[in-house]
This record gives structure tokens, C-alpha cells and sequence, in this order.
């Protein structure tokens, strides 16, 4: 199935960014299956950032990710979806990324980076599975 998970995190609600992010990739010609306004616990960010746990970044990570609520969502309807989001996004140092990307234009600060996509076709039905149970069954 062609979608992916996005998450629109904490920096991207609380600058009023959320509307300019999913609007990017509406006007690429991605759909919406899935959104969901939600404040992130730990239990569910373990899960969600699993490969990153115990690594020196993720209390920082976890801090950052639910101090306040983030635009879940699942997007498709285009070859690769998860790629073509990846493409979108830009690298993870907002300032290292590229300009015509998300990161690149709209932040600089390295965990407060905006935006999530997963990384690959798996990643993306798991974390799926993860946040719209209902959608992965269906
Ligand atoms: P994401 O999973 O959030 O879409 O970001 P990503 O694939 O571009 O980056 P990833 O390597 O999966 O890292 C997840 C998030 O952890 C923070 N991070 N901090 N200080 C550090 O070295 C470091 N490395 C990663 C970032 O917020 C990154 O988005
Ligand atoms: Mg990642």
C-alpha cells in the first residue's frame, strides 16, 4: 500500500505550520487517509522512536516530542509515498537541509526539526499500526 505515516511535531503546531506542511504535500498531489490532533505519551513515543532508544539524543527527543500536541497523519496515493515525503522533508539538521524543503525553509534547530516521515515502506506500515490501528487492520 502506498502511504506513509507524517507527524507534524510539537514546533510545526505551536509555530502555526501545520496547515503550510500538509498543504505542501496537497499541492504535490498526495491524499489524506488519516489525521489526528494528539498530545504523544512516553509509552507510545518508545514504541514509535524504538530504533533510538538508549542513544544519548532521546531524552531530549522524548521531552521534545510531548510537550504539547502534534497533527498525525497518513498520507498517499503516489508511487513510493514514503520517499517522495523523505524527498519533501529534508535532511534532519534544518540547517543542512536543502532549500525547497520543509526543514530547509521553515527551521534551523536540530531536534525541533518540524516534521516526521518514515523511512521506508516497512517503517511506514508499522508506525501506521501505531497511531491509526484501525487504517493498518483495514
Ligand atoms: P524523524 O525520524 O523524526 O523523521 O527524523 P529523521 O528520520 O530525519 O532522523 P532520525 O535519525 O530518525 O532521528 C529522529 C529524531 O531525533 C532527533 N535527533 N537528534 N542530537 C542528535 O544527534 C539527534 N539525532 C537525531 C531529531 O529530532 C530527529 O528528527
Ligand atoms: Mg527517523
Amino acid at each position: 500500500m502506498d502511504r506513509t505515516l507524517i507527524i507534524c511535531k510539537p514546533d510545526a503546531v505551536q509555530r502555526g505550520l501545520v496547515g503550510e506542511i500538509l498543504g505542501r504535500f496537497e499541492r504535490k498531489g498526495l491524499t489524506l487517509a488519516a489525521a489526528e490532533l494528539r498530545v504523544l505519551d512516553e509509552e507510545i513515543l518508545a514504541d514509535h522512536y524504538a530504533e533510538h532508544q538508549g542513544k544519548p539524543f532521546y531524552p531530549d527527543l522524548v521531552a521534545f516530542m510531548s510537550r504539547g500536541p502534534v497533527l498525525a497523519a497518513v498520507v498517499g496515493g503516489v508511487p513510493d509515498t514514503w520517499r517522495v515525503v523523505r524527498e519533501m522533508m529534508g535532511t534532519t539538521d534544518p540547517l543542512a537541509a536543502a532549500p525547497g524543503t520543509i526543514r530547509g525553509d521553515l527551521g534551523w534547530q536540530f531536534t525541533e526539526n518540524l516534521i516526521h516521515g518514515s523511512d521506508s515502506a516497512e517503517s511506514a506500515e508499522r508506525e501506521i499500526a501505531i497511531f491509526f490501528p484501525g487504517l493498518s487492520r483495514g
